[in-house]
């Protein structure tokens, strides 16, 4: 049996077991996907311990994806985002991957929304903010990145190609010029408020929310009331499980079963 899983704390309300779990029966694999709760500073112990144990590949979530960094072989895209998400322990070292940059494109691609050549507008510039900003660089989109903390953005326009950093006073005439809109920051979690003004949104823009709970955010309403195309945050999540399990198991995942398993419990 080869046995999956995730390292975080807090991991208690991880929607990833059932949503892998759903993919190996799907598929007839001999596995498991359990969660793993170290101490904050633990991480390292545990990746190392998790080789030593033989598991298969382990996702990282808060607090552990930089600190894990440390003893992982980084691929480019997790090596340039600073975190890692996903770890493989099939080679002879374990390799680190960030499956939110990648998930997050598939996710936007999956609702036909062009990357390639659109503006787009970051808001955010956290880890998840990180991710979604090199993913969208890579896949040929122009990033303007928007945070509160208007250094943070400025510093991470720097190290990724064609993008520019702003405070959230610029989102309203940003987001005017934009194709694509992605919230990366953690407002409208369990909370009725958005990141951007409703008056900024239009009708030509595909908005994308990281935030998951709820699933119609305050900003997708918004966005859905100006006749914009809205992509909700489970597909993020999602698309970043898919991404993973087929970086560790080398199949096409099943993807409507594992979307099944995620959202009959969101
Ligand atoms: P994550 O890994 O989920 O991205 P994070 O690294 O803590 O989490 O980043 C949270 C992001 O949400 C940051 O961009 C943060 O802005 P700051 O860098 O200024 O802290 C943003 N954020 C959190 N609360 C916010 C709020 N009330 N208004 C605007 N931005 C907020």
């Amino acid at each position: 049996m080869q046995v999956f899983g995730l390292l975080g704390n807090p991991v208690g309300h991880s929607l990833s077991p059932p949503m892998h779990e759903a993919a190996y029966d799907e598929l007839g694999l001999d596995a498991r996907y359990v969660t793993f709760e170290p101490e904050p500073d633990d991480a390292e112990a545990a990746v190392c311990g998790a080789d030593a144990l033989g598991i298969a590949g382990l996702n990282v979530t808060i607090p552990f994806k930089q600190d894990v960094l440390s003893v992982v072989d980084p691929d480019p895209m997790a090596e340039r985002i600073g975190a890692v998400n996903t770890i493989d322990f099939s080679g002879t070292e374990p390799t680190g991957h960030n499956t939110d940059a990648t998930g997050a494109m598939r996710a936007l691609r999956d609702h036909d929304v062009p990357i390639d050549g659109a503006r787009a507008v970051v808001v955010g510039a956290g880890g998840a903010g990180r991710a979604v900003s090199f993913g969208l660089a890579d896949a040929g989109a122009t990033v303007a990145i928007a945070n509160r903390t208007e250094s943070k953005a400025t510093d991470l326009a720097e190290a990724v190609p064609d993008a520019s950093g702003h405070g959230l006073a610029d989102l309203e005439s940003l987001v005017a010029d934009a194709d694509v809109l992605i919230n990366a920051t953690s407002v409208g979690m369990e909370e009725d408020a958005t990141p951007v003004p409703a008056e900024a949104l239009h009708g030509e823009l595909a908005v994308m929310d990281a935030v998951y709970r709820p699933l119609e955010t305050r900003l997708l309403e918004d966005a859905a009331a100006v006749g914009a195309r809205t992509v909700d945050g489970a597909w993020m999540l999602l698309y970043q499980g898919v991404e993973a399990f087929e970086l560790w198991t080398g199949r096409d995942a099943p993807v409507d079963e594992m979307n099944e398993a995620l959202r009959s419990r969101l």
